[in-house]
């Protein structure tokens, strides 16, 4: 019977009974304690979202983590986690999907101005909008990983013309992708609609700062999913404020949930969304997650185990 400490922060359903049931359809012997009760001292495997790091650390039998997103940084935080501890995270194509529609969603928002549409039909005012030519618009995709990968090649199906950015060199069909910092600032200087799929780690954190929304094309669409801490909040609100960068998409903050005196939420052309572009679903997971649970009890190195030292 393998013992799996559960922990999943801000969630308004009984994942922890969800998750075992779902898992159970792979893994017979399995359950599912939570992280805090003191039965998890007995957990050889953790599977987590954003839980209380020192009391995993507290873990003496554990021989993996799991997270419960595609992220890791809510494990990797403040380096408490020994590095010799695998830590595997979740690659789902439905969560790619979700938030490739997430991020159509919101551009397509943005060109056909949807809210301005919904001010009118609330005022009773029946008139064209201005609408943004598609056919001249070039969308950067910052992280053209598993998820950024499944985006840019959805926008360019849509017509759109897409480039992306990763660490290492890509080879996508269709798609212009770039390394470094010199093309991350091209990118940012041409580019018209700008979305951010990176992942946290110590070189991405606050890469979105005045100076990368300065360089970007006045009235720039800006739209970001990765992580809060890759942008500066304030230097956002001032270029939004300024009409700079005109609109805003943003699922996730710096804080979570995002208090309600963050001014992100006053500004009228921020968006907010509560982290949810794409959420992790266990119908289409369960099952990576049960061989990861296999691969780490027969000592062996699962799929999708994250590399340490790049961070995700
Ligand atoms: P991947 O690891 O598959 O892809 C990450 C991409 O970012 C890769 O292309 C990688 O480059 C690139 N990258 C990483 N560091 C750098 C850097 N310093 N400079 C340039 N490019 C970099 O991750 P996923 O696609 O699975 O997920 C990405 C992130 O999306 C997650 O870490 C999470 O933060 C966020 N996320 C948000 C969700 C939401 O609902 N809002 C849901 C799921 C994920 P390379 O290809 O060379 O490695
Ligand atoms: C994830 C997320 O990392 O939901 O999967 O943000």
């Amino acid at each position: 019977m393998s013992i799996i400490a559960f922990f999943s922060k801000g969630s308004n359903f009984d994942l922890q009974n969800i998750w075992e049931k779902r898992l159970q359809d792979y893994l017979s012997s399995i359950r599912l304690v939570p992280l805090l009760s003191n039965e998890a001292q007995n957990a050889t495997i953790a599977l987590l979202w954003k839980p209380p790091l020192e009391r995993v650390k507290k873990l003496n039998n554990l021989k993996g983590l799991i997270s419960l997103g595609q992220g890791v940084d809510h494990i990797l935080k403040d380096n408490i986690i020994d590095d010799d501890i695998p830590v595997i995270r979740i690659v789902d194509p439905f969560m790619a999907k979700s938030m490739s529609h997430w991020v159509i969603l919101s551009i397509l928002n943005y060109i056909r101005d949807t809210f301005g549409y919904e001010y009118q039909q609330k005022n009773k005012i029946y008139k064209s909008r201005r609408e943004i030519n598609f056919t001249t618009l070039k969308i950067a995709v910052y992280g053209v990983g598993a998820i950024g990968s499944v985006v840019a090649n959805d926008l360019t199906q849509l017509g759109f013309k897409v480039e992306g950015w990763s660490r290492t060199k890509k080879n996508i069909s269709g798609i212009n992708c770039y390394t470094g910092e010199n093309k991350f600032k091209v990118l940012l200087k041409t580019s018209d609609i700008h979305v951010c799929l990176l992942p946290l780690t110590p070189d991405t954190i606050n890469i979105f700062n005045n100076s990368s929304f300065k360089m970007m094309k006045n009235g720039s669409c800006f739209i970001n999913a990765g992580r809060g801490e890759q942008v500066v909040e304030e230097h956002l609100i001032l270029n939004c404020k300024s009409g700079h960068i005109s609109s805003a998409i943003l699922d996730v903050y710096r804080e979570e949930p995002l208090p309600k005196n963050n001014k992100l939420w006053e500004q009228q052309n921020i968006r907010i969304w509560p982290h949810v572009a794409a959420e992790t679903n266990p119908e289409t997971a369960a099952k990576q997650i049960a061989n990861a649970i296999k691969c780490i009890e027969n000592e062996k190195i699962p799929p999708n185990t994250i590399d340490r030292k790049v961070g995700y």
